[in-house]
């Protein structure tokens, strides 16, 4: 507890000095700064080498502290009720004036934003005087990290200070839904769509369509692993790494299980520390089993999808 304490103070102290830190989600770790300094989220894009039209996602305690930066309507609000702090960003429009740094939206004026639930962060976040920008804390188009060892694989001694948080829960990014004009799933994510459509019952069909906003973070590259990955493979070739969900009787060394029990939320959880530890094992090629298309495995088809392309 008292080292919890301590670390959340030399946060703070790096915040406040505009520097980057990486904090813990129940997402993935984020690559954060003071959503309000122009110089502390230059440092973000320098960092990880984002694009700088690709806009970042701002952290906030609570709605009081999001009022006074975004306007918010009525789905906004039933969403927030049910929802946060949890897995979700929100798409909205930033107030006439406010402080966030142009930077973070590139002079858009949308911005997306997420209340986290993982609790180190939401006291860090109490704590301060600023929102945070939080990417994910990963080198741009590589796999997220859900682990401080991930966060220091990615920036190695370049990154000040990393708030240890443990193994990241979801394991996956936020589910990024559009609330300017009709609603709009963006991004699927740590909370399943199912439970988002069963609070707003006209969203189902939207998503269906095309998305019409275009999201960077929803370019092909993206959560790359690097290798060559096959999807819905029966059986592994003898140099592939193989990861699956099903238990196989026959030992295999180079099996890759997601879960112990075939379920879908440890799946998720597992999915990017497997492609991990794939990697670093050497291997330089991937295949993976059929992931059931339902609950949080949509997500994760998402993501293995774009991860497969080349
Ligand atoms: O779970 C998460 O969302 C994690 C943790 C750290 O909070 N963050 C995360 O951030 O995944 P990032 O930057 O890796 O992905 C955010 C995605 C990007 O694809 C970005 O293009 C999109 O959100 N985005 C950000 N602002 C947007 C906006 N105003 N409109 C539409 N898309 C936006
Ligand atoms: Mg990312």
């Amino acid at each position: 507890m008292k080292k919890n304490d301590s670390n959340i103070k030399k946060a703070i102290k790096y915040l406040n000095n505009n520097q980057c830190i990486a904090i813990p989600t129940e997402t993935v770790y984020g690559l954060a700064a003071n959503a309000y300094s122009k110089k502390a989220v230059t440092r973000i894009f320098k960092l990880k080498r984002r694009p700088r039209n690709n806009p970042l996602i701002v952290h906030y305690y609570n709605l009081k502290d999001l009022k006074k930066d975004c306007e918010i309507n009525n789905t906004f609000s039933k969403l927030y009720k049910n929802l946060c702090p949890g897995p979700i960003s929100f798409v909205l429009k930033l107030k006439k004036i406010s402080r966030i740094s142009k930077i973070i939206t590139n002079n858009s004026n949308s911005i997306a934003v997420r209340f986290p639930r993982h609790r180190l962060t939401r006291k860090l976040l109490k704590k301060i005087k600023f929102p945070l920008a939080a990417p994910s804390a990963n080198i741009s188009n590589s796999i997220s990290p859900v682990s401080k060892q991930d966060v220091i694989d990615e920036f190695g001694h370049k990154l000040k200070f990393i708030l240890d948080g443990g193994p990241s829960k979801v394991g996956l990014e936020s589910t990024i839904i559009n609330l300017i004009g009709k609603p709009q799933i963006l991004r699927l994510g740590g909370i399943e769509s199912k439970k988002i459509y069963k609070l707003i019952n006209s969203l189902k069909n939207n998503f269906k369509k095309k998305n019409k906003v275009k999201v960077p973070g929803t370019s092909k590259l993206h959560y790359s692993p690097g290798i060559p990955m096959r999807l819905n493979a029966k059986k592994n070739f003898y140099n592939e790494a193989f990861i699956l969900i099903k238990k196989r009787k026959k030992y295999n060394k180079n099996y890759f299980y997601l879960s112990k029990t075939n379920n879908l939320k440890e799946a998720a959880k597992n999915l990017y520390r497997t492609l991990r530890t794939i990697k670093k094992n050497g291997y330089k090629k991937i295949a993976i089993e059929p992931i059931p298309n339902f609950s949080i495995g949509e997500a994760i088809n998402d993501r293995i999808i774009r991860a497969s392309k080349k």
